[in-house]
C-alpha cells in the first residue's frame, strides 16, 4: 500500500533510466515538488551518466537511490522500503531495455528490484529511438505491462537525439504530470472503506469426495480485492475453494460451500460500505449429503437437489445505503438480463459478460464486460482482468461519493 510514515504527503518515487531524455526528469521532479509531492529518485547506473545524482539529490532534498549495494541509511532493506513508500511508480524515462526487464520481472538493480517490490501503480514514460519503438518486442513488453496495469504515456513523434525524426521522444512533461496525478488521486480514494467481495466458485457436497462446483477461477474478484485494497480499503474477501494465494492485505475468508458463504458475507454484512459479488455461487445443492463414500455399484439414478439462497438477492432486501455491485455471465442478450438484475436484486451496478465468447471470462486472465446501472450501459474494452478490476474500483469509488452526497 502507499506511504506509510507521512500519509499526509503523497510519494512519487521516480525512476531513471540511462537515455538522453534524462535531463528531463529534473524538470520533472521541479513540476512535482511544485504540487506539494515528496519525489524520490532511483536510478540505473547508465542514467547516472546522463544526470547526476547530486543534481536530484539537490532537486529533491531526499537520498537518490542508484545502487542496490548504497549505504541503506535508516532502512536495512533500501529498495523495500522505497517500493513501499510509493504512491505512484513513476519511470521517465523508460528505456527499450528496463521496460524488457520490467515485463520479465528481472530485478538485477535497484530500480528494477524497487519496481518489482512496488504494489503501487507503474506510470511508464518510454522514450527511445523510432525503430526501438517500433520493434515487436517492445510492442509485446509494453503490452504485458498494461495487462498487469501499468499506465503508458505514450511518446510523441518529433526530432531525436539520434538524429532520425519519427516516435519515440518522451512525452510532454503535462501528459506525463496528467497520469501522474490522476494515479494519485485514486491511489487512495477507498480510504476509510470497508469493502466485501465474494470470489470463487463454491461446492456442494455429495459426499466427503464429490461435489457439484463449476469453473469460476476467483481470479477476477481477488484482483478486485487487491486493488480495493491497494487504493486504501478495508477488504473482506469471501471465498470459495480457488487456487489462488490470498491476496495482501485483505482479510481473506476460505469457505466451501454456498450455506457457508452465505454465514460468512452476513457477518462482515453489518459494517460495509460496498459488497462487489463476484462469486458464482452454486444455484442448488444436494438434498442430502452422504457422510461416507457412496459406492460405485450404489449410486442412486438422481440426485436430488435444492435451490441455494441468493447471497446478493438477500443483502439487496436489507441494504439501506451500502452500495452493491452484482455480476452477470450471460450467454445471450447480455444487457437486457444485466438490467434485469440491477433491478430484481436492487443492485448498483451489474458488471455483465458474454460467456460464450472463447478465451474470455471463465478461467483466462482477459475479459469484456459492459457496466450497467441507473444511468446507462458502458462498453469497456477487452483487457486483463487486473485492468477490468481497477475500472470497477473506479465505479465503485463514483458511487460511494455518490451515497455519500445522497446522505
Ligand atoms: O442471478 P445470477 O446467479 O446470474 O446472479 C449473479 C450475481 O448474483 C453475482 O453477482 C453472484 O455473485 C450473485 N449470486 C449470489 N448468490 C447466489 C447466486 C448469485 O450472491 N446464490
Amino acid at each position: 500500500m502507499g506511504s506509510t510514515h507521512d500519509t499526509s504527503v503523497q510519494t512519487v518515487v521516480l525512476g531513471i533510466t540511462g537515455c538522453i531524455a534524462a535531463y528531463k526528469a529534473c524538470e520533472l521532479t521541479r513540476a512535482l515538488m511544485r504540487e506539494g509531492i515528496r519525489v524520490k529518485a532511483v536510478m540505473t547506473e547508465a542514467a547516472t551518466h546522463f544526470v547526476g545524482p547530486l543534481t536530484l539529490r539537490t532537486l529533491t532534498d531526499q537520498p537518490v537511490a542508484v545502487s542496490l549495494w548504497d549505504d541503506p541509511g535508516s532502512s536495512p532493506v533500501h529498495h523495500i522500503s522505497l517500493a513501499e513508500e510509493a504512491d505512484v511508480f513513476v519511470i521517465a524515462p523508460a528505456t527499450a531495455n528496463v521496460i524488457a526487464k520490467l515485463a520479465q520481472g528481472r530485478a538485477d538493480d535497484i530500480l528494477t528490484t524497487t519496481a518489482l517490490a512496488t504494489e503501487a501503480t507503474l506510470v511508464i514514460a518510454p522514450a527511445m529511438n523510432t525503430h526501438m519503438w517500433r520493434a515487436e518486442a517492445t510492442r509485446a513488453n509494453l503490452q504485458t505491462l498494461r495487462d498487469r496495469g501499468a499506465v503508458i504515456v505514450e511518446p510523441e513523434s518529433g526530432e531525436l537525439a539520434c538524429g532520425d525524426v519519427g516516435e519515440g521522444r518522451l512525452a510532454p512533461l503535462e501528459d506525463i504530470m496528467d497520469a501522474v496525478r490522476y494515479e494519485l488521486s485514486r491511489s487512495l480514494d477507498l480510504s476509510d472503506r470497508h469493502v466485501l467481495v465474494t470470489a470463487g466458485p463454491t461446492y456442494e457436497p455429495i459426499d466427503p469426495v464429490r461435489f457439484i462446483g463449476n469453473a469460476s477461477s476467483g481470479k477476477t474478484g481477488y484482483a478486485i480485492a487487491e486493488e480495493c485494497a491497494r487504493r486504501g480499503a478495508r477488504v473482506t474477501l469471501v471465498s470459495g475453494p480457488t487456487a489462488l494465494s490470498d491476496p495482501f492485505e485483505v482479510d481473506t475468508v476460505r469457505v466451501t460451500t454456498a450455506l457457508e458463504m452465505q454465514a460468512a458475507v452476513r457477518r462482515a454484512f453489518g459494517d460495509a460500505d460496498a459488497v462487489i459479488a463476484t462469486a458464482a455461487v452454486s444455484d442448488f445443492r444436494p438434498e442430502v449429503f452422504s457422510s461416507d463414500k457412496v459406492k460405485k455399484g450404489e449410486a442412486p439414478d438422481s440426485v436430488r437437489l435444492v435451490r441455494n439462497p441468493d447471497i446478493l438477492e438477500g443483502l439487496g432486501e436489507d441494504k439501506i445505503d451500502t452500495v452493491l455491485i452484482g455480476f452477470a455471465a450471460e450467454t445471450q442478450d447480455v444487457e437486457q438480463y444485466a438490467r434485469l438484475k440491477l433491478e430484481s436484486k436492487n443492485l448498483d451496478l451489474v458488471v455483465a459478460n458474454d460467456v460464450s465468447v472463447p478465451g474470455l471470462g471463465f478461467g483466462g486472465d482477459m475479459n469484456k464486460v459492459i457496466l450497467v446501472d441507473r444511468h446507462g450501459t458502458r462498453e469497456l474494452p477487452t483487457a486483463s482482468k487486473r485492468v477490468i478490476a481497477r475500472s470497477i474500483a473506479d465505479e465503485l469509488s463514483r458511487l460511494l461519493c455518490e451515497r455519500d452526497i445522497r446522505l
